[in-house]
């Protein structure tokens, strides 16, 4: 628990921003309340180091340097907590710790840091994956043998989960938190599903508190708050902390909540109903066999639901004397079912005790019955596991022949998906789906002006296929999109089906279903297609699903067409709309003029 300067003042700030931070934090309970770091980001740094190659600081903005800073932060008995970033320069451009791993974290200890937030920026295509650049400042820490939280803020981008999970203290599920609900309804989305990756020592972090900067409303904070505590994700505040309102104030300093994000257990929170939708209600257990209970309503409109806890659907907690306390009011109910209402936006936070379940067996399957069609997108997987593995741990297995479908990952560079066929039935073409969506899931990839990007598919050796997908991020609304392309497999095992993008981002793959079209002659070289028939083709406009996917199809003209479809519509709207405006309103002034002729011809 925190306090971040970035989501209120980015780049504008200086070392007394930071000591009246200090002062404010622990004059005004914020540290009483349990918010112990205080975190420079961006912009403490210059854009230069010295002859020795040690970081200069931005020395207008904090001329008595972080040393002395640092101490200060710590005589108030608070944290100290700074920034850099696993790339050349910082998000914002100042120097950044790639290659100087080392002597930065040197430096940091000096001057006392106990947290760092490591950023994603800046890296060029050789200097390795993201697991790679940040592994290299873990070790330095360690190195220096001071305790510091490493805090990993690569987005989500590059599976963040399946490595930062086991490297960082916490790790970025998602793109920048933006001061508005709607950044919370898209993290939430995302987040949702990782929840499960985080625990005791390596929270899933889906970024900072937006309370109090301005746009959430008060049941809105009531709920980033509620959510965040339950889902243990790191709480850090990042506004104008001498302004906060007393209302918002009791929201992000409640200790009854508050309690639930430090429980002992650490277990995060998961969706148990719902679909971030209308109602969501998230589960989580707390020590002492008591059991957390979120709802959120997600909907404009008013809402609620009657749920009982002890139903097997639910978590099957049970006892004679069930009660459950809603943290925020204070009221209490005797019993496992609860009967909410929630105003717009809000969540209410009940926390159940009295009653036992089995929590030990929860983790995972248990845990995940969610009521929800929508949910059989799984967290992105890594891409090296084979299809057959990834189909075999979801009870998917089934002989090629059969379509199933399988969560990938995002393929982005430099890191490449594979995949492995097995079991195929004989050489044959298939048609390969593929389903596929942004590429880090929250965020258009690829070149934001033709909403493209582009996917090389390579199977077994044969000649690679280049695609252009068209992006599913629309304004009308995030969807899954699917794109057809034909494949050549042949008998047996298939080792080699690749999909990356050398030149930059490829989409999120979600899922690959394969559906057999057609047999083909067995032919001797196993792996291979012929001339008729390379291992991967372009379908015909109709079966592809996008006619303009093949690279250099239709250049931009028919993109411009075909990717802008809806905007083109309004345009004309408009325009039409337009039309009959003028001249409606041309019609009313001839009338007028008429009528005014009129009256001078009979008045003269
Ligand atoms: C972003 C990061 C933000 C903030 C910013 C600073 O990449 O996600 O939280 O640190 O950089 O430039």
């Amino acid at each position: 628990m925190g306090w971040n300067t970035w989501n209120k003042y980015g780049c504008n700030i200086n070392e007394d921003l930071i000591r009246e931070t200090a002062d404010i934090m622990v004059e005004h309970g914020y540290l009483a309340a349990g918010y112990e770091y205080l975190n420079l980001d961006d912009c403490w740094q210059s854009n230069e180091r010295d002859e020795n190659g040690t970081i200069i600081v931005d020395s207008e903005a904090f001329p008595s340097g972080i040393k002395a800073l640092a101490d200060y932060v710590h005589s108030r008995g608070l944290k100290f907590g700074i920034y850099s970033s696993a790339g050349r320069e910082t998000c914002a451009g100042r120097m950044a710790s790639l290659g100087y791993e080392k002597q930065d974290a040197v430096t940091y200890a000096e001057w006392g840091v106990d947290y760092l937030k490591y950023d994603n920026c800046n890296w060029g295509e050789n200097d390795g994956p993201a697991h790679v650049r940040f592994q290299a400042m873990k070790d330095a820490i360690e190195k220096t043998g001071r305790d510091m939280f490493y805090s990993i803020c690569s987005w989500g981008a590059e599976n963040t989960w399946d490595w930062a999970s086991q490297m960082g203290q916490s790790f970025r599920t998602h793109d920048d938190i933006y001061n508005d609900w709607s950044s919370i309804v898209q993290i939430m989305a995302v987040h949702t599903k990782l929840t499960d990756f985080g625990g005791p020592g390596h929270w899933a972090d889906p970024d900072m508190l937006e309370i109090g900067n301005g746009r959430l409303n008060y049941y809105e904070s009531k709920a980033q708050m509620s959510l965040w505590a339950a889902m243990k994700a790191p709480l850090i505040l990042g506004n104008t902390l001498a302004e906060m309102p007393k209302e918002l104030y009791d929201i992000a300093t409640n200790p009854e909540i508050i309690a639930v994000n430090q429980d002992p257990l650490g277990i995060p929170a998961r969706r148990i109903h719902g679909s971030g939708a209308y109602t969501d209600i998230w589960a989580g257990p707390l020590v002492n066999d008591s059991l957390v209970v979120v709802m959120v309503n997600w909907d404009d409109a008013p809402g609620g639901m009657v749920i009982d806890v002890s139903k097997p659907w639910s978590v099957g907690y049970q006892g004679p004397n069930v009660t459950a306390t809603e943290l925020w009011s204070g009221q209490v109910t005797n019993g496992t079912t609860i009967d909410v209402f929630l105003a717009s936006h809000e969540a209410k936070v009940f926390k159940f005790t009295g009653g036992t379940f089995n929590h030990s067996k929860l983790p995972m399957e248990q845990w995940s019955i969610i009521d929800n069609t929508d949910e059989k997108v799984y967290p992105a997987a890594s891409l090296s596991n084979s299809v057959h593995g990834l189909a075999r741990r979801r009870g998917l297995k089934k002989a090629i022949g059969d379509a199933y479908v399988i969560a990938l990952g995002n393929v982005n560079p430099p890191e490449t998906g594979a995949l492995t066929f097995h079991q195929v039935k004989g050489r044959g073409i298939y048609a390969m789906i593929i389903t596929y969506r942004d590429c880090f899931s929250w965020d258009p990839c690829g070149n934001k002006f033709s909403r493209r990007w582009n996917l090389r598919v390579t199977v077994n050796d044969g000649e690679p296929t280049w695609i252009s997908l068209r992006s599913s991020h629309h304004w009308l609304g995030q969807q899954r999109n699917r794109y057809t392309m034909g494949i050549v497999l042949t008998e047996g095992e298939n080792n080699d089906i690749h999909f990356d993008n050398p030149d930059g981002f490829a989409p999120s793959i979600e899922g690959i279903t394969l559906r057999r079209l057609r047999d083909l002659p067995e032919v001797v070289v196993a792996g291979n297609g012929d001339d008729d028939h390379p291992t991967a083709f372009i379908l015909s406009p109709m079966e592809s699903g996008d006619p303009l996917a093949p690279q250099g199809a239709l250049p931009e003209l028919g993109r411009l067409i075909v990717d802008y479809t809806w905007e083109w519509v309004i345009f004309a709207l408009l325009i039409i709309f337009g039309v009959w405006l003028v001249r409606i309103i041309r019609d009313r002034r001839r009338r007028q003029r008429k009528d005014l002729e009129y009256i001078l011809l009979t008045t003269s």
